[in-house]
């Protein structure tokens, strides 16, 4: 198996973190700008990162997260948030420096493809932050350490604690860290045949 097959394959939703375990700042950035490499639609990259190392600010999010220990155990809390009219920065933040005709090309496109579709430009925000969560989460496994995904929180607490911007939503944490137990038993996958279908759904 190659080291990129080991590490999805092996990879688990730690629940305990070992809270003395601290992350070097070239190890989280070299983790973050894994994130930063996921793809998105028209390159917008919608993510947000606010990394919350401060013991202060991560017991204010415990609060309005069940007290979940991953948040104050782990190395570096990373609230993943999107901005939905990121859009809006056009070809000019995307695509500059590309060749005329390409950069023409996604000036143009992008706003057809978003303006008055509220829902969509949600959706790609939401599309792009899982995207960038499951990057950093095997980026925090290639650096040896483990990774929790979490939504289990008041997002609009949430959001009231970091002082998130207008137009901008959270949608999960990765809480990454030392694991310091093994995480509970793993819940089986579906079958095969439940989840992947040929053609069409019949
Ligand atoms: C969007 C999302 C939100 C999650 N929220 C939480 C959470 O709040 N707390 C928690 O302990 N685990 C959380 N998990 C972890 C899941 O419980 C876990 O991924 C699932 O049970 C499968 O286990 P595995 O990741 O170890 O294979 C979350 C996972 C995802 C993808």
């Amino acid at each position: 198996m190659t080291e990129i097959m080991k590490a999805i394959m092996e990879r688990r939703a730690v629940k305990r973190f070992d809270p003395a375990h601290r992350i070097a700042d070239a190890d989280l950035r070299a983790i973050l700008d894994a994130g930063m490499h996921a793809p998105t639609a028209f390159n917008i990259q919608h993510w947000r990162f606010c990394v919350v190392r401060d013991p202060a600010q991560r017991a204010r999010i415990a609060e309005v997260a069940w007290n979940q220990p991953q948040i104050t155990e782990c190395s570096a809390l990373i609230v993943l948030c999107a901005d939905f009219k990121a859009w809006k920065g056009g070809a000019a933040r995307y695509w500059a420096g590309t060749p005329q005709a390409m950069y023409d090309k996604y000036a143009a496109m992008i706003p057809g493809f978003y303006e008055g579709h509220e829902h969509l430009q949600r959706d790609e925000g939401v599309r792009s932050c899982g995207m960038a969560a499951y990057a950093i989460m095997l980026a925090a496994a290639a650096h040896g350490l483990q990774s929790c995904p979490m939504d289990g929180f008041d997002f609009a607490q949430v959001g009231k604690v970091i002082n998130l911007p207008e137009h901008h939503e959270v949608v999960m944490f990765v809480a990454i860290g030392k694991g310091a137990a093994s995480p509970p038993p793993r819940g089986p996958r579906l079958a095969f045949e439940d989840v992947v279908v040929e053609n069409s759904f019949h």
